[in-house]
């Protein structure tokens, strides 16, 4: 061997050693089955990670190509956005310790999340012993519309298809020779995101049933879900296109949140402790479109304070606490880079404390306004936990939280005792709005009464159009799809009509849909709008209930297992999913644990292909 320079001894000791991560790669992935074995596989990932960002995609990538876990397409941009992040994640926290048991949750659903760190957020003040008294005198409620998740997709072409391989259709896309099976229609299809058309039939329509709407909240999710070909350019673009089309559509002020599809790659909102990374671009891109509608100071804290800000409502006692929820949402994967996470990543509860001091110091009545609801589980336990601290430190001063993400019309519960979740213990509660999108289900918007002395909701309706109507396509009809006091009221015994659909109504509800299988099942329904619902049978029922009675995440009755984060978030039915890098790794475990000929063979055209790539990566 003597003779032989060191630069190629270097080199033929990296091949050898990259022949192996090879077959260490192919194997782990093979047996990633539980959280021990999601650790193992984090070994030759870390060593992979080391061979750079570039190595580290291509070879996840040729994974999802090679298995035909989605189009290539799909796959290249999948990973290549979040690749990126991933090996950051991976170089940097110690495979073994608690960041990697989030990880493996995160991305892979292998871990069970770790017990909540123990965290005690601090008050600038004990809560009073005389809290103030809210009193309605019974006036006339106001009008507020509630709208989220409207993914509006500016790329949607009428007449491309409607079916598709893709997880988004209805867009031309590239190489797309034959006819289309099912030419989209001007307005909509349950396969596509939001068209610019169906987005003003919806401002249409509540300017129609609630002519005089005092404003609006908007709970985030502006960007279509073509998250495998979004970029910072078109996401700006998108995102100020929707700022206008609101301001130009509704005629009263709108008080938006920060959803996780304002960000390019989707869900990455680093902390502003990470070096390599920053989100400012989706903050100052919304506070100066938001700035219609806010006053400066809201402006100036939505661009210092990651998209979160505060203001009083003009003409009321009512402060809207708009805040960033990202910070504290699992597939947001720059939350993994340090073995020493920050309690509060970006001050996001600090300052949510202070907006609730002020508030509580000057009699008012707080709205908390956020995308994310951060009891499910796709949040944070950890976070989760802290919050509720807030929550029941501010009981009284928080009239009620208002939510999206979900897709679905939901809501959820905080209680006082946990152990003890019961209608007088019930202290908080959240609406969780159901989407615009008709990926989810029928398209729907919510106008809430509002008592103008408590800031209480004395009745929710929901409007939706059917995409199934034969009209749709000329003309969208929006109508009251149900009352939720006429739905639910039934349910609740002596409920009076000055009574608001407060934390206590709640919880009596969730007891009659123990009781009565018809009215969960109407829930259940009305949760996609009456499209796309998921049958849920007696298990799928208790955990349900369960989960409205959790705003805190580790109450929640969802465990991670291997597969869940298959189906995780959003309805199984939505195919969005697909096109996330946690989604395509844990196909590929999957894929490569069975053993039939045809995995066999793409095997080894899948090794054959890393070893190619890793020959490279020196
Ligand atoms: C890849 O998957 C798609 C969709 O599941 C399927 O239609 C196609 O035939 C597959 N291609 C190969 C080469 O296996
Ligand atoms: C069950 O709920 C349905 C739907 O809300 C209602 O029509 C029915 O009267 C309820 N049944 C009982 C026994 O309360």
């Amino acid at each position: 061997m003597r003779g032989l320079a060191l630069t190629s001894w270097l080199l033929l000791l990296a091949s050898v050693v990259n022949a192996g991560l090879v077959d260490d790669i192919i194997d782990a992935l093979k047996n990633a089955a539980t959280c021990g074995s999601c650790h193992t596989l984090l070994v030759p990932l870390k060593g992979l990670a080391y061979l750079g960002d570039g190595a580290f995609t291509k070879a996840i990538t040729a994974v999802c190509t090679t298995l035909n876990l989605s189009d290539d397409d799909v796959c290249e941009g999948a990973i290549g956005q979040h690749g990126p992040t991933l090996a950051y994640d991976i170089r940097e926290i110690s495979i073994w310790g608690k960041m990697g048991d989030k990880l493996c949750d995160a991305v892979f659903g292998l871990c069970q999340p770790p017990a909540v760190i123990p965290y005690k957020v601090p008050f600038p003040k004990a809560a009073p012993t005389n809290p103030k008294v809210f009193k309605s005198t019974g006036k006339a409620p106001f009008q507020v519309a509630h709208f989220s998740d409207v993914h509006v997709d500016r790329r949607y072409t009428p007449g491309a298809d409607a079916i598709c391989s893709k997880p988004l259709c209805c867009r031309n896309y590239p190489g797309q020779t034959s006819p289309p099976a099912q030419p989209a229609g001007p307005n909509g299809d349950y396969n596509c995101d939001t068209p610019p058309s169906l987005a003003d039939s919806m401002f249409e329509a509540i300017r129609r049933v609630a002519p005089g709407n005092k404003f609006s909240i908007f709970t985030g999710d502006v960007i279509d879900a073509a998250i495998w070909e979004i970029s910072k350019s078109t996401v700006t673009e998108d995102l100020e296109a929707f700022n206008n089309q609101m301001a130009s559509r509704l005629n009263s002020p709108v008080y938006p949140a920060i959803g996780n599809h304002e960000a390019a790659p989707v869900n990455a909102f680093p902390r502003d402790t990470t070096a390599v990374a920053n989100a400012q671009w989706i903050f100052d891109t919304q506070s100066a479109g938001w700035a219609r509608w806010l006053n400066t100071a809201g402006v100036k804290q939505a661009a210092e304070t990651s998209g979160s800000y505060s203001l009083v409502v003009p003409g009321t006692n009512l402060r809207i606490v708009s805040i960033n929820t990202v910070y504290w949402y699992k597939q947001n994967y720059w939350l993994y880079d340090t073995d020493d996470a920050p309690a509060d990543p970006n001050g996001i509860l600090a300052f949510t404390v202070k907006q609730l001091q002020e508030a509580e110091d000057a009699g008012q009545r707080v709205w908390l306004v956020a995308h994310m609801p951060p009891g499910r589980q796709d949040a944070l336990n950890d976070q989760s936990n802290y919050f509720d601290q807030v929550i029941q430190r501010y009981k009284n001063t928080i009239a009620a939280q208002f939510y999206g993400h979900d897709h679905r019309d939901q809501f959820a519960l905080a209680y006082s005792d946990y152990n003890k979740r019961t209608a007088e213990n019930a202290v908080s509660m959240g609406w969780i709005a159901p989407a615009v999108t008709p990926r989810s289900g029928n398209p729907a918007f919510k106008i809430y009464d509002v008592d103008p002395d408590t800031y209480e909701i004395m009745d929710a309706r929901v409007y939706t159009t059917d995409l199934k109507e034969p009209g749709f396509q000329t003309t969208p009809n929006w109508k009251l799809y149900y009352s939720a006091r006429a739905a639910y009221g039934p349910l609740v015994s002596g409920l009076k009509a000055s009574d608001p659909l407060g934390p206590a109504f709640w919880h009596k509800v969730t007891e009659g849909f123990e009781r009565n299988s018809t009215a969960f099942d109407m829930w259940n329904t009305f949760q996609s709008r009456g499209a796309k619902v998921q049958a849920c049978d007696a298990e799928c029922k208790k955990t349900t209930i369960c989960n409205l009675r959790a705003l805190r995440a580790e109450n929640n009755c969802d465990d991670s297992k291997p597969g869940l984060q298959l189906k995780r978030g959003e309805p199984e039915s939505d195919r969005v999913r697909d096109a996330d890098l946690g989604i395509l790794l844990s196909k590929a475990t999957v894929v490569l644990s069975q053993k039939n000929p045809e995995t066999e063979a793409q095997l080894a055209d899948l090794k054959k292909k890393l070893h190619e790539i890793l020959g490279d990566a020196e």
